[in-house]
C-alpha cells in the first residue's frame, strides 16, 4: 500500500528526515512512534505532499505509483487521507458544506446527519470548521471528515492526543469503521484469498505516543522514529512497553 524510500526531508533549509525506509501492507495498520521533535509529523505531512516539506532524496510509492511529486489533491484522489496532529479552523465555512463539497468530490452520497450524530458530532454541523472548537471538538471533527472522504490509507497523527476517554473509544470506532476492519483483514487466509483486489483492503499509519488507540484499532507493526531514522521495528504493543518502562533511550539500540 505504502512505501517509503530512503526519505530525506528537508524544512525551511534544515534536514529533519534523514533516510526514512517504511513499509505499509493492504490492511495493515502500522504504529509510528517517537520522542517529541523526531519527525513524526514530517513524515505524515511529506507523504500527504504539503510542499514545505521538501523531499531531497528517495521516493514514497503509494498502490505501484510514485506519489514523490505529485500535489497534494492528487493524492487524496488517489485514496490518501490525514487526521492533522494540529487542526486549522476555516473561518466562514460551516462544517456541513465542507463535509457535503468532500462527498461531491468523492462522487459518494452521504447521509451527513446520520455520520455527525453517530459520531457525536451533530451539534458543530452549522458551525465554522474547527472554529472555536474544543481540542477534543477537533479531533473528532478530523474524523467525521475523514469517514466521508472514506480514504484507502490513512495517515493518523496522534488522533487520541487531547481526547477523553469515551470518545478515543468513538475515535477507534470510526478508524475500524474506515478500515472496514470487522471484514477483512483480521479473518483468516492470505490477502488474495480473503479479497480478490487487494487495494480494497485499507491500511493506517498512526502516530502515538500513549498507545490509548491502539486498544481499539489492532497495530500489526510498530515502527520507532528517532532523529529523522527509523531505529527500530517490531510489535508495537511490545516496543509500547519498552518505551514506558525505560524511555526511548532504550529504541536507540533496537532490543
Ligand atoms: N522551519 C523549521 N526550521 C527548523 N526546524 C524545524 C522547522 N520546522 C520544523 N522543524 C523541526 O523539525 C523537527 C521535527 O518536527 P516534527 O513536527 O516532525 O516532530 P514530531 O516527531 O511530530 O514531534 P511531536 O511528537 O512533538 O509532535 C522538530 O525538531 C522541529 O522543531
Ligand atoms: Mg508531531
Amino acid at each position: 500500500m505504502l512505501k517509503v524510500e530512503n526519505l530525506k526531508v528537508e524544512v525551511d533549509g534544515k534536514l529533519i528526515l534523514k533516510g526514512v525506509d517504511l513499509e505499509l501492507s493492504p490492511g495493515k495498520v502500522v504504529a509510528l512512534m517517537g520522542p517529541n521533535g523526531s519527525g513524526k509529523t514530517t513524515l505524515m505531512m511529506t507523504i500527504m505532499g504539503f510542499p514545505r516539506y521538501k523531499v531531497v532524496e528517495g521516493r514514497i510509492i503509494f498502490k505501484d505509483t510514485d506519489i514523490t511529486n505529485l500535489p497534494v489533491y492528487e493524492r487524496v484522489n488517489l485514496g490518501i487521507g490525514l487526521a492533522f496532529q494540529r487542526s486549522q479552523s476555516i473561518d466562514g465555512v460551516a462544517l456541513r458544506t465542507f463535509l457535503k463539497k468532500i462527498a461531491e468530490k468523492r462522487g459518494v452520497e452521504v447521509d451527513i446527519d446520520g455520520i455527525a450524530n453517530e459520531f457525536n458530532m451533530g451539534d458543530f454541523l452549522d458551525r465554522f470548521v474547527n472554529k472555536g472548537f474544543s481540542g477534543g471538538e477537533q479531533k473528532r471533527c478530523e474524523f467525521l471528515q475523514l469517514l466521508v472522504l472514506n480514504p484507502d490509507l490513512l495517515l493518523l497523527d496522534e488522533p487520541e492526543s487531547g481526547v477523553d476517554l469515551d470518545n478515543i473509544k468513538l475515535i477507534g470506532k470510526a478508524i475500524n469503521k474506515i478500515l472496514k476492519r470487522e471484514v477483512t483483514p483480521q479473518t483468516e487466509g492470505t490477502d488474495s484469498e480473503r479479497c480478490v483486489d487487494k487495494w480494497k483492503l485499507k491500511s493506517a499509519l498512526i502516530v502515538t505516543h500513549t498507545g490509548y488507540i491502539l486498544d481499539y484499532v489492532k497495530a500489526d507493526e510498530g515502527y520507532v522514529l528517532i532523529d529523522g531514522r527509523i531505529v527500530c521495528k517490531g510489535n508495537p504493543y511490545e516496543i509500547l512497553k519498552i518505551v514506558e518502562k525505560y524511555g526511548y533511550r532504550r529504541c536507540e539500540r533496537c532490543v
